[in-house]
């Protein structure tokens, strides 16, 4: 732990150090990990291109610093406590002895069903242990893991599995979340029609329930890993081969295959891991997250195992069974440190103090926060209720494509401001931008967030699509990766995060394209085009309210009837569908949760006969977002738009 900061004076020196000398920096941070070759060029980048290396030439195994450098001392220390979504089963712990073994084990297993290294391997998984032994065995063996979250549906399955040509699927019968039990498998079976890459299924026993195996496709996970050894050596890595691709939105439809190298973010989720949270050998760390998002990968798995610590693993739903499940697991288990998001903190306050009175909470040092921007009440509420006053809220702001925490309080060491991530961890360099580019210096300024030099776990390229990944991060302003975000500097040089700036969505901490969401409308029969936007909702951060235009044949001949006269949907035949209001808001709900997954689900939507557009035809999403506010008193110029008296019908019939 030599690279722990653990005064406010040494973090300003460290990071001027960070910023004069940033190889030296990184080098020293990455002299402590087990390397199979040692590097011979730290860094080389170019922002043009874009070309990012670091640790050049060097050779290693990422599960051999997770895992094997730990056995010797810490080999029966516990690396996962499972929680189960069923409050009342009993805990699973896994050490690193029995960690290690279980990924060698599906090591085998995979190479036994032709995994071999740079294969891709989609994991759709429950929140069980097998999934972060099956994300270690991919990186063991050298295959590039894409974890696909268990709540996306089959439609967005398959399109992540096609788009990097996935091999092998490693799935379960299905998962429980909260009372609700999801059949898996099933999801995966229709996903499967239309994935021609994939050779195999890997199918884990979780519910027990009823599936279909296909012969020859599909093996059960408990066979195979009878079968297997417990002995896999580590497949020797370049510094800049991948490990992993993770799928997120941007502003175009189609989502974006980010994808992260071994040594660069083995380096920077080691080390923001342990200065952000102060880790500690005895913690008890408790991050919230799925694995199949950014915050599951960096922060349950390699982070925490890359320090040799102890990372719980939650299965269920903060709800379930009722809204004091955090905090009795917490009492429980002992957390030391914990980490979630601003969502699930404003929606257990919304259920009151009296889930969280039956609980001691003592064992708690750290809380944090990542994911959206934290209201200050929640941040209130969080720091005195949970924290009791004396934990320190570390706000995290980073993304999918920067790897890992950027800028955020260290724990103990920065002095926290509600609502502030603060400032920026040592070798990040941010700048604010006006939109033409130019820098606004100082503090007191509010303008787009970008980075001007690289770090460690910074995004390589967008899998399969480089000019994606420059178009969308490094053609904005020349030499600067721009992060789509808005953001204030204070007077104390303080960053606040105020939100997107680009078509993205942040609902309830979940990254969402606004064209994503309008495709999968537009596939509702009656629509003819859709506008959707974020608006302020209490509880998800944001809320999603689409503007849809419906044919005008359908109301006319009232098969959508916009008095809501009619009771219900009425299928006379499939030629004429009557459908009242409520009818046609849930077939368009349902048509979306299919095609992406329920938490796109629009919350309003409003039948709009036209949509404000330039001349040029482009929607002006920012009338729109004006009008989902309900802050109609300044919507700018509306004169250059093609047809100026939309937006007085849409502003009438707005919710
Ligand atoms: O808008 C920022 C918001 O989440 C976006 C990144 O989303 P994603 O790639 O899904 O990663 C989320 C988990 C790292 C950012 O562009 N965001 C993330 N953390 C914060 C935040 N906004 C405000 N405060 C934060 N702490």
């Amino acid at each position: 732990m030599q690279h722990k900061i653990t005064s406010f004076q040494q973090y300003v020196e460290t990071y001027k150090k960070s910023v004069e000398n940033p190889e030296q920096f990184w080098n020293e941070i990455a002299e402590s990990f087990q390397w199979k070759q040692k590097w011979n060029q730290t860094l080389e980048w170019n922002f043009e291109e874009p070309t990012i290396k670091w640790f050049l030439n060097g050779k290693l195994n990422i599960t051999e610093n997770c895992l094997d450098r730990h056995l010797a001392e810490n080999g029966n220390k516990p690396a996962i406590i499972w929680e189960s979504n069923d409050s009342n089963e009993p805990n699973r712990t896994i050490t690193y002895f029995e960690l290690h073994a279980e990924v060698c084990r599906f090591a085998n297993v995979l190479q036994n069903n032709g995994i071999e290294k740079g294969d891709r391997v989609c994991l759709y998984m429950p929140m069980v242990p097998e999934l972060a032994i099956a994300v270690l065995a991919c990186a063991r063996i050298g295959a590039v893991h894409s974890v696909v979250f268990a709540g996306f549906s089959a439609q967005s399955l398959s399109d992540r599995i096609n788009d990097s040509a996935c091999k092998l699927l490693v799935t379960a019968d299905g998962l429980y979340r909260g009372n609700k039990t999801v059949g898996l498998k099933e999801i995966c079976d229709e996903a499967l029609q239309s994935t021609p890459s994939i050779q195999k299924v890997i199918v884990y026993k979780r519910t027990n329930q009823d599936i279909k195996m296909q012969l020859g496709r599909d093996v059960w996970w408990h066979s195979e890993m009878h079968k297997a050894a417990a002995h896999f050596d580590a497949v020797e890595m370049d510094s800049e081969d991948p490990l992993f691709i993770l799928y997120t939105s941007g502003s175009t439809g189609k989502p974006k295959g980010v994808l992260h190298t071994c040594a660069g973010y083995m380096v920077y989720t080691y080390y923001t891991f342990l200065n952000v949270f102060q880790y500690e050998a005895d913690d008890i760390f408790w991050c919230t997250a799925d694995i199949g998002w950014i915050t599951g990968h960096s922060y349950i798995v390699y982070g925490p195992l890359l320090n040799g610590a102890t990372t719980v693993m939650f299965e269920g739903i903060p709800t379930y069974p009722d809204a004091g499940r955090f905090w009795s697991t917490i009492d429980k288990l002992q957390v030391t440190k914990f980490y979630t998001a601003p969502t699930a903190i404003r929606s257990l306050m919304a259920s009151g103090l009296d889930f969280v009175k039956p609980y001691k909470l003592d064992s708690l040092k750290v809380i944090g926060s990542v994911g959206e921007p934290i209201n200050e009440e929640a941040w209130f509420w969080y720091h005195d209720h949970i924290g009791k006053e004396k934990c320190p809220v570390v706000d995290t702001w980073w993304q999918t494509e920067t790897g890992g925490i950027m800028i955020s309080p260290i724990a103990f060491v920065t002095p926290t401001k509600p609502t502030f991530a603060t400032l920026p961890l040592p070798g990040v360099q941010p700048i604010l931008v006006d939109n033409e580019g130019n820098e606004l210096e100082g503090n007191n300024v509010e303008g787009l967030l970008c980075m001007k030099f690289p770090w460690p776990g910074i995004i390589r390229t967008t899998y399969g699509d480089h000019e994606r990944c420059k178009q969308a991060y490094f053609s904005t302003f020349k030499n600067l990766y721009f992060t789509g975000d808005g953001c204030k500097r204070d007077e104390d040089g303080y960053y606040r995060i105020i939100g997107r700036v680009d078509d993205v969505m942040n609902v309830s901490g979940h990254r969402l394209g606004t064209a994503e969401v309008e495709n999968a409308i537009n596939e509702h029969p009656n629509v003819i085009e859709s506008a959707v936007v974020g608006y302020p909702h209490d509880i998800k951060g944001q809320g999603i309210y689409a503007f849809v235009i419906v044919d005008k044949e359908s109301i006319e001949k009232g098969i959508i009837d916009t008095d809501a006269a009619l009771p219900n949907s009425v299928e006379n035949d499939d030629s004429l569908r009557l459908l009242n209001i409520t009818s046609f808001e849930n077939e368009v709900k349902n048509i979306v949760s299919k095609i992406i997954s329920p938490i796109a689900k629009p919350d309003k939507i409003q039948i709009v006969s036209g949509l404000p557009k330039t001349r040029s035809g482009k929607i002006m999403r920012r009338i729109l977002r004006k009008i989902a506010e309900g802050d109609v008193s300044n919507l700018g110029d509306i004169t250059t738009l093609l047809d100026p008296s939309v937006v007085d019908e849409i502003i009438k019939g707005s919710k």
